[in-house]
């Protein structure tokens, strides 16, 4: 198998060039670095580039390509609610050259990282793929558009599947990778840190949501679960494209993952209440029952303690995240 993974340097993505590896396929990462690292993809060909870049374009007709997936993304959330227009410019308008490039290079498979901010504020938990879809921000709107015009390609022959995410989490367990962000604003790193004393306390955005504790709660799926779900994904687009929305099926609250952190690392999380952040929705958990039942595919390290672990482990032994490679 031939791949291109657009974004394979980034968190995620190199989760998956790791699995790709190990059975074999030949890989091309195109990614520009902005959010990537050289030391996350050893060992593979990196073509340092932007997707609608002319060398990025250039790279889909250097086929035969039996699949592209498609990480590279601006993907925060707050981020592109502020910045409209360059997250639908940047994630919308290139990701859509992208698939039609696919489309007249004649490639069959494509995959692409969606996420579960399509669902705004849900109707119901958990949240399945028929649920009402009300982006709740120019970030999730740009993965929306990607997954309509994904839906119109079809009728040219490519056939894809469309991944919802819900919270990304954890690091490889052998320890070879890990979540590099700069700067970092997901929660289970920034707890991880507060404990560790390399921030201040941990500013838990809101405590008067209508959920148990008062605080979100959220659904963290094990990295190296939802890439093993790319690989189960890819096999059912044979002829047909699917949908599949990627978590473990369990909500936790920001309190929960605080209470796991300190039980993990055995350290006290200093920790203070601030407003609200604007756009969270309280709750948000995904039923994977679609995934589960069509493709086999289950999450092995689904216990937010082992989630938590592994992420804890990452940080100790990288404390200033990746080496940068020339
Ligand atoms: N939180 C805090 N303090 C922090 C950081 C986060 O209390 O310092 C809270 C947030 O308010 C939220 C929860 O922790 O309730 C998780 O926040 P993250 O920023 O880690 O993740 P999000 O749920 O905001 O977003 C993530 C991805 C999105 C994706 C979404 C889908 O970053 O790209 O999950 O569920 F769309």
């Amino acid at each position: 198998m031939r791949v291109l993974v657009t974004g394979g340097a980034g968190y995620v993505g190199s989760h998956l060039v790791a699995l790709l590896v190990e059975q074999g396929a030949t890989i091309v990462v195109l990614d520009d670095l902005r959010q990537g690292h050289r030391a996350a993809v050893p060992g593979v060909r990196l073509v340092e580039a932007s997707i609608g870049s002319a060398e990025g374009l250039a790279l889909l007709a250097d086929g035969p390509w039996d699949a592209v997936f498609h990480f590279a993304a601006l993907s925060l959330v707050g981020e592109s609610v502020r910045e409209p227009l360059r997250y639908l410019v940047e994630n919308a308008g290139a990701g859509l050259r992208l698939i039609e490039a696919c489309v007249v290079n004649r490639i069959p498979r494509f995959v692409l990282s969606s996420t579960a901010n399509l669902f705004g504020e849900p109707e119901r938990v958990p949240i399945d793929e028929d649920a009402r879809i009300a982006p709740s921000s120019p970030y999730g709107e740009s993965k929306l558009m990607l997954e309509r015009a994904l839906f119109w390609a079809q009728g040219r022959g490519l056939h894809s599947a469309c991944l919802r995410y819900f919270n990304a989490a954890g690091a490889d367990p052998d320890g070879r990778l890990g979540e590099d962000h700069r700067p970092e604003t997901h929660l289970i790193p920034l707890v991880i840190d507060a404990a560790l004393g390399r921030r201040g306390a941990l500013s838990i955005f809101g405590d008067d949501y209508a959920t148990p504790d008062g605080t979100c709660v959220r659904d963290y799926i094990h990295v190296t679960d939802l890439a093993h779900a790319h690989l189960c994904a890819l096999r059912q687009v044979e002829g047909r494209s699917v949908t599949y929305n990627l978590g473990n099926g369990q909500g936790h609250s920001v309190l929960e993952v605080v209470a796991a952190v300190e039980r993990v690392l055995c350290r006290p999380v200093p920790r203070m209440v601030e407003p609200r952040r604007p756009g969270d929705p309280a709750i948000l958990v995904a039923s994977s029952d679609r995934i589960r039942q069509e493709t086999g595919w289950t999450p092995r390290l689904s216990a937010l303690d082992d989630i938590v672990r592994t992420a804890a482990a990452w940080r100790v032994t990288h404390p200033d995240g990746y080496p940068t490679l020339a």
